[in-house]
């Protein structure tokens, strides 16, 4: 089917448009509030211009980001304090652009520009593989994106959306995930990427355990995949 323009299809929408301009305020009251819009476009585009490009480099060793609480974070593009103060609000709020957010050093998760991705408030997950030479994405993306356990990252952050901007830590709403924090401390004292590990006491048990439940996982999803 041909495309016709609004006003071809429904004449009604140019009648309307007419009335609506024929006394001077109301015309004056369009003309402020096109400047208005203009405006804010053009302020969007500005923060939309600043486009957080992301590659394995973009990823370090873990304890070099900045620590909050049980997790650590960064921003791409320097402004780290916007980024902590989103993180250290009480009441939660919007992580600025370029935001790097990671508990473990195999997952994390980065605030893209504005109108990136919507429906995960703008966030890209990751999936990284990482070394002693440095980080590698796996997978990456929006809304499909699973975790070594099968499980989707959006589907799981997603309780969290409001007023936490989908980060969940303890108690944001999200399901809980089977690694405490004793864990998550271990693989962040061991991460690859930092030169040798700095254990703290009970961290190789912690490891050890770590490792039995992912190798459990993995084989149970492969057992799935076969049926
Ligand atoms: C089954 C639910 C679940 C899935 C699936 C999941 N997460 Fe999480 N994630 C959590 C929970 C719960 C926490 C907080 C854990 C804590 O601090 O005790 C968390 C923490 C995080 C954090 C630290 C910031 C925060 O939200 O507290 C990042 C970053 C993260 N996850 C990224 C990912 C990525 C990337 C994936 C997919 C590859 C993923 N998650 C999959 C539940 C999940």
């Amino acid at each position: 089917m041909p495309t016709t323009s609004p006003a071809l299809q429904n004449p009604n929408w140019l009648l309307k448009t007419g009335r609506a301009l024929r006394t001077p305020t109301r015309l004056m009251a369009t003309a402020m509030v096109l400047s208005l819009g203009l405006a804010a476009v053009s302020q969007a585009a500005d923060t939309a211009s600043a486009l957080v490009k992301v590659d394995d480099a973009s990823f370090k060793c873990m304890r070099q980001m900045t620590p909050v609480r049980h997790f650590y974070v960064d921003n791409l593009l320097g402004d780290i304090s916007a980024t902590l103060a989103a993180a250290n609000a009480p009441k939660g709020a919007l992580y600025p652009t370029g935001s790097v957010v990671q508990l473990v050093p195999t997952e994390a998760m980065v605030k893209r520009e504005p109108g990136f991705s919507p429906a995960t408030g703008d966030w890209e997950f990751f999936e990284l593989d990482v070394n002693d030479q440095g980080s590698k994405i796996g997978k990456r993306g929006f809304a499909e994106v699973n975790n070594r356990f099968g499980k989707n990252c959006f589907a799981c952050h997603a309780p969290a959306r409001e007023p936490w901007d989908f980060v969940c830590e303890s108690n944001h709403g999200c399901e809980p995930i089977p690694i405490d924090h004793k864990m998550t401390g271990a693989l962040q004292r061991s991460d690859p990427r930092c030169g040798p590990a700095v254990p703290e006491d009970g961290d190789f048990m912690a490891l050890f355990k770590l490792r039995a439940m992912v190798t459990i996982g993995a084989t149970l999803g492969w057992f799935k995949s076969l049926f």
